[in-house]
């Protein structure tokens, strides 16, 4: 039985039947009912409320178990600011170095090879790296096209210190890496060091799973490798045995929900020894003095720890992570595949009366090399695009959580919708004013390009039903024409939504 109810019997039937032939096509989600059995317990607010959530990469979901042991551990003990010698103090320190040993466990790093620090989110552990790395004018930084913003960024310090800036293009429309142009691009590295290559494990705009191979393939090649695992490491494992790249940035809220605000970025020792902070701060170092205008670092991971850590949260991600590994990670991988290989099929199979698609999906279409999310926008009888700022506004209404504009991935959003750079360049054109909605006007008059796209991630405790209630919302948009959906009343800019109150 389908793990869920919906409106009448007919529809009942009809998922019942729907889902028969999922699983005789996707016998493994069977395999992953526990998954059920802990959605109508730890996270029974899903159902109750009635709500299909499908944003897992925006991020995932806590359970109730969680937030229950968070509140005794807070409860049970006097927890102070660490920076001290008191019991307040030495019990959160505890605390604190405990989460650390087991961030490192989970990602089986070896201490002795490996240094975490806790940052605010991902974000802030790319720019750590990115402010702290030695870019000169002879080294170099190269990126995947379809790095997240957070990861982009990091060539604002590149250029500012004179270091040649490059990116590895993705091959359209499957928007893998172009591996031949990569490969090219690697043998660029500067000879006296100082070359960063940064990618993302999983690409948070196609779900495209990159080849952990470059991580070595690229420091054989003379370049320190930054990986952002923020999207990959919520369904997949990251061995940092496996492969061993000098810089790994994630956010824990995208693994197990709560808490919010705490990141970690991770080191190779040799690796973290070449960074150069730009400055010292409170809780970073060992000795400062006013009048010799002198200081000197804390060693290791400290240096990188910027005043007071989220201590009363930190503990939570031991928490979250005894969570996850109770439930398993191939579990949920498992899971997040049958599901994707579904999803992928049903949508590239719905058609309008004149057997034109509805659904173009960006990225691979079939689950090979690929995670749970999944970009996508609609189109109508004659090919028109469907403001996707109005499919999630219907969405919402419905209680369907997904997240549309270009998830902070302009190089993705680029080569999957064929955007020129003089299509950007006309945007910028525009002036400061040129914000995502503006772009999407402008490339719809430049050649009915969209900027832009729909996006579903399925994660943690995604069941049928969701992406049943998902498919069936898409399927109503069949022969609807752009002019017959409803007018937007929201706006998009800058990759964050604005309600418009005109
Ligand atoms: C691939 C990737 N990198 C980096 C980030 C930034 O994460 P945060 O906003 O938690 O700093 C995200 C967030 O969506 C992401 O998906």
């Amino acid at each position: 039985m389908v793990p869920m109810t919906t409106d009448t019997a007919s529809e009942q039937a009809q998922m019942q039947s729907a889902y028969a032939d999922f699983t005789s096509r996707y016998p493994g989600y069977l395999r992953t009912s526990a998954l059920d059995q802990l959605r109508a317990t730890d996270y029974r607010r899903l159902d109750q409320l009635g709500q299909v959530y499908l944003d897992y990469t925006g991020g995932s979901l806590y359970a109730e178990s969680q937030l229950e042991q968070h509140l005794r551990l807070l409860r049970s003990g006097v927890f102070g600011n660490p920076h001290s010698a008191n019991p307040s103090s030495t019990a959160i320190t505890e605390h604190l170095e405990r989460t650390r040993r087991a961030v490192l466990r989970y990602f089986n790093a070896s201490p002795d090879e490996y240094i975490l620090a806790f940052t605010a989110n991902a974000s802030a552990a790319l720019k750590l790296v990115g402010e702290s790395f030695p870019f000169s004018p002879e080294g170099r930084l190269l990126m995947a096209f379809d790095n997240h913003n957070s990861v982009n960024g990091i060539r604002e310090f590149a250029r500012a210190r004179g270091a040649s800036i490059a990116y590895a293009p993705l091959v359209v429309p499957s928007l893998h890496l172009d591996v031949e142009r990569l490969h090219t691009l690697l043998e660029q590295a500067g000879p006296a060091g100082g070359n960063l290559f940064a990618f993302p494990a999983q690409s948070n705009f196609s779900g495209v799973k990159h080849p952990l191979e470059l991580v070595a393939q690229a420091q054989s090649k003379g370049w320190r490798v930054l990986l952002d695992a923020a999207a990959f490491v919520p369904t997949n494992r990251l061995d940092l045995q496996a492969v061993q790249p000098d810089f790994v940035a994630l956010s824990f809220y995208k693994i197990f929900g709560y808490p919010t605000g705490v990141g970690a970025l991770l080191m190779r020792k040799s690796a973290a020894a070449m960074l150069r902070r730009p400055w010292f701060a409170g809780g970073t170092v060992n000795f400062v003095s006013v009048q010799a205008l002198a200081h000197v670092l804390s060693p290791g991971e400290a240096a990188f720890e910027d005043g007071t850590l989220n201590y009363l949260s930190i503990p939570a991600v031991e928490i979250g992570l005894r969570h996850i590994e109770s439930i398993g990670l191939d579990l949920i991988a498992e899971r997040v595949q049958c599901l994707t290989g579904w999803i992928l099929a049903e949508l590239l199979a719905l058609r309008h009366s004149n057997g034109h698609p509805l659904v173009r999906i960006y990225g691979p279409t079939t689950t090979k090399a690929r995670g749970g999310n999944v970009a996508l926008n609609l189109y109508d009888p004659n090919e028109s695009l469907l403001d996707y700022r109005g499919v999630e506004e219907l969405a919402g209404e419905e209680g369907i959580s997904l997240r549309t504009g270009c998830f902070c991935n302009p190089g993705a959003g680029e080569s999957a919708e064929g955007l020129t750079a003089d299509d950007m360049r006309a945007a910028l054109a525009l002036g400061p004013g040129v914000n995502l909605s503006a772009l999407t006007r402008l490339m719809q008059d430049r050649g009915r390009k969209s900027a832009g796209a729909i996006r579903v991630s399925i994660g943690l405790v995604s069941n049928f039903a969701d992406l049943w209630r998902f498919l069936q919302f898409i399927a109503r948009f069949r022969d609807q024409t752009r002019l017959s959906i409803k007018a937007v009343t929201y706006d998009i800019e800058s990759c964050r939504v604005i309600r418009d109150g005109s």
